[in-house]
């Protein structure tokens, strides 16, 4: 290449990295106040007018204490069903309610994993596939040429309360593989369910031990964020409480003069609020009233990011890198569309092919089919002949049988003819004889005196 011809194309390149490059801002004072400090509190009520959204799946085995949760940390009763421990396969069930605190609306989901844990063959497809239905919903929202996020409901699964069983032992491998199937896909919050049911050096034995598994089978479970100054020391020292070991009730019990949420035993009271007897007190502060809106962020900027990002590439779309030519929608869509039609031909012939196969494959059986029904009908015929040369040979026989038969017949009945003539002439052959004898007798007795 000529060294023109390389100074030109490297002065078009500095050209273009000029106008990619972004303008230098320089600061400035004013002179008065201006009112674009305004900003956020105009962010404030606009989000306050629009409402939240927000969404819970709670994945623990069937009675572990899901519902009663949920109804302890938001303080009211949600309609709930008990799932029974048949369930075919796990079963996703969302119920969403409208809620109201001050001026804050919130559409809350509350998503049940029903009978997770209860089969045989321990399948947590269903879980992974409707959190991924979510995000794709929320995708093909985006994707629209009219499109409404600004009311859309969104329904992406926010924080997943994961209830482990107080065994005091160590995580089930059912938890471990679900969990890890789930960490990138939604923030995973683990709970120790019904903490009352183990003794104090228990359970912090098998927190430990929970978090040990946890990070050598490296499961990311959700970390309270420690970069924003206002929260950090804070979620910092809950980070370190992981899993909470919590206790859910909505029952009321009087504990001195006041009404406490608690359970009751024949050997004590524990309180629900109470810090030295759950967790619970810290699990609603870092769930609601501190990482709501970062569990809704991370939410959208990780989790559904890496969605999308897998989904887009899927179908084709990439991003410009550097010098290279920019990203054209139309050309991927063109790509796109060949390698479709390609893959589709590809398929047409490839069915038409089996189709042909087939009707072979169906010809060469009817063939085969019919000669083995030629074969029997000829070996049917020939024993049908068989058969008909003796029954013929039969009649033969019996026709002779009968013809001597009847000759004896005739035989016998002249045999019997005679000697019934026979037998008829006797009797006057005998008064013959008789009238004989009398008339010498007669004689006789003229003679004798
Ligand atoms: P399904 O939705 O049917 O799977 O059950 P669930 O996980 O929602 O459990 P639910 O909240 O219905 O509670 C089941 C039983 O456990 C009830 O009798 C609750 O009173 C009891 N329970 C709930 N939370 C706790 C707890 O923290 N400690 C103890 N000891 N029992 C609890
Ligand atoms: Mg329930």
């Amino acid at each position: 290449m000529a060294a023109t011809d390389l100074e030109r194309i490297s002065v078009r390149l500095a050209g273009r990295r000029r106008e990619n490059v972004e303008p230098e801002s320089r600061s400035l004072s004013l002179g008065g106040h201006v009112g674009f400090d305004s900003l956020p509190d105009q962010l404030v009520s606009k989000s306050v007018t629009q409402g939240f959204s927000f969404n819970i799946l709670c994945v623990g085995e069937t009675g572990i204490g899901k519902s009663t949760l949920m109804n302890t940390l938001f303080n009211t009763t949600f309609e709930t069903e008990e799932a029974s421990h048949h369930e075919e396969c796990v079963r996703l069930r969302p119920q969403t309610y409208d809620l109201q605190e001050s001026n804050v609306h919130l559409k809350l989901t509350i998503v049940d994993a029903v009978g997770f844990g209860d089969q045989i063959n321990k399948d947590d497809r269903p879980i992974v596939d409707y959190i991924d239905a979510q995000f794709e919903n929320y995708l093909q929202e985006e994707l629209k040429i009219r499109r409404s996020l600004f009311d859309y409901h969104d329904t992406r699964i926010h924080v997943c309360l994961y209830f482990i069983t107080p065994t005091g032992h160590s995580l089930k491998s059912l938890d471990l593989v679900t969990m890890k199937k789930l960490d990138s896909k939604v923030n995973i919050i683990p709970i120790i369910a019904k903490a009352d049911t183990i003794s104090k050096s228990e359970l912090h034995k098998f927190k430990i031990k929970i978090m040990g598994e946890l990070v050598s089978n490296g499961v990311q479970i959700y970390q309270f964020p420690t970069d924003d100054e206002a929260v950090a020391e804070i979620n910092a020292v809950m980070n370190a409480h992981l899993p909470f070991a919590v206790v859910g009730s909505t029952e009321e019990v009087k504990v001195g003069n006041k009404l406490v949420r608690a359970r009751q035993y024949p050997w004590g009271v524990v309180q629900v609020e109470n810090e030295n007897h759950c967790d619970f007190v810290k699990l609603r502060e870092m769930l609601i009233r501190v990482n709501m809106e970062d569990l809704r962020e991370q939410t959208h900027s990780r989790h559904y990011e890496l969605y999308r990002r897998c989904k887009l590439e899927e179908m084709g779309f990439q991003d410009s890198d550097g010098d290279s030519q920019p990203f054209s929608l139309q050309e991927t869509y063109e790509a796109k569309r060949k390698e479709f039609l390609s893959e589709l031909q590809r398929k047409e012939e490839e069915m038409r092919q089996m189709f042909v196969n087939k009707v072979k494959e169906t010809e060469l059986e009817l063939k085969e089919k019919e000669r083995e029904l030629h074969e029997k009908f000829e070996h049917l015929k020939r024993i049908h002949q068989e058969e008909k040369r003796k029954v013929e040979e039969k009649r033969r026989e019996l026709e002779e049988e009968t013809k001597a038969f009847n000759c004896r017949k005739a035989a016998m009945e002249a045999l019997q003819s005679q000697a019934m003539h026979a037998t008829s002439q006797q009797p006057l052959r005998k008064d013959k004889d008789k009238k004989k004898a009398s008339g010498w007798s007669s004689i006789y007795s003229v003679t004798i005196p």
